[in-house]
């Protein structure tokens, strides 16, 4: 039985987004497909992901210089007992299903501070003499985003930063395989929005039988 994360970072719902659309299709036929395994579902908009604030450092370095956790503020311990908690569960899963809207070429703010959160040393990856390594290689992973424009060829490809960013941070962490699912150019005049949809949709059902 296989754990997967289902992480979506969008503070709407799925009638509302062309990415939590493709991604609730795409839960559901990977239940049906994997009916023993548990999907865990993460919004991170309810989420409490702390970001990388005074409390924060402070309390890391308070902890690398010998400090015992009970030496820390209030507000230092909550964040970083929190943050300990968030790569634990993210360690602990197999698979991570990322579901995001395109931002400014790149992925909102949250997912971001999640994707800090989960990059830990002695977690999701470890320093070696020869340089970081990633520990999470029996992992694999799949990235659903929406975009207004296409990126994933033609002219905006080199500026896209989402899919990109999410894969590279991955790969630092080990994991090789990241599928992408692009639900993209719904506000291009080119296609009707509705039929990109259902392309995506459709690429989505086949992408769960065999992630
Ligand atoms: C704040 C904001 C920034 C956006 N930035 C881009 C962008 O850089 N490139 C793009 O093609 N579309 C951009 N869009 C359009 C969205 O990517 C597009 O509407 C997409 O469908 C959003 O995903 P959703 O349908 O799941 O909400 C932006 C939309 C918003 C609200």
């Amino acid at each position: 039985m296989a754990t997967v994360l289902y992480i979506t970072a969008h503070p709407l719902d799925p009638e509302e987004s062309f990415s939590l659309a493709v991604g609730k299709e795409f839960i559901e036929a990977y239940r049906e497909a994997n009916p023993t395994d548990e999907v865990v579902r993460l919004d991170l908009y309810k989420e409490n992901i702390p970001q990388f604030d005074a409390d924060v450092l402070r309390g890391w370095e308070k902890l690398r210089s010998g400090s015992s956790f009970d030496q820390l503020s209030e507000a230092e311990q909550s964040k970083v007992a929190r943050l300990d908690a968030i790569v634990d569960q993210y360690v602990a899963a197999d698979k991570y299903v990322y579901v995001s809207p395109m931002w400014n070429f790149s992925i909102p703010p949250v997912l971001k501070a999640y994707t800090d959160a989960t990059s830990i040393p002695g977690k999701t990856f470890k320093y070696t003499k020869d340089g970081p390594v990633g520990l999470l290689s029996s992992k694999k992973a799949l990235h659903i985003q929406a975009s207004g424009s296409v990126y994933s060829e033609g002219p905006l490809a080199e500026v896209e930063m989402g899919y990109s960013y999410l894969k590279k941070i991955l790969q630092f962490y080990g994991i090789q395989s990241m599928e992408a699912i692009f639900v993209e150019g719904t506000a291009s005049s080119e296609r009707a929005p509705a039929a990109i949809k259902e392309e995506a949709i459709a690429h989505a059902k086949e992408v769960a039988k065999s992630f």
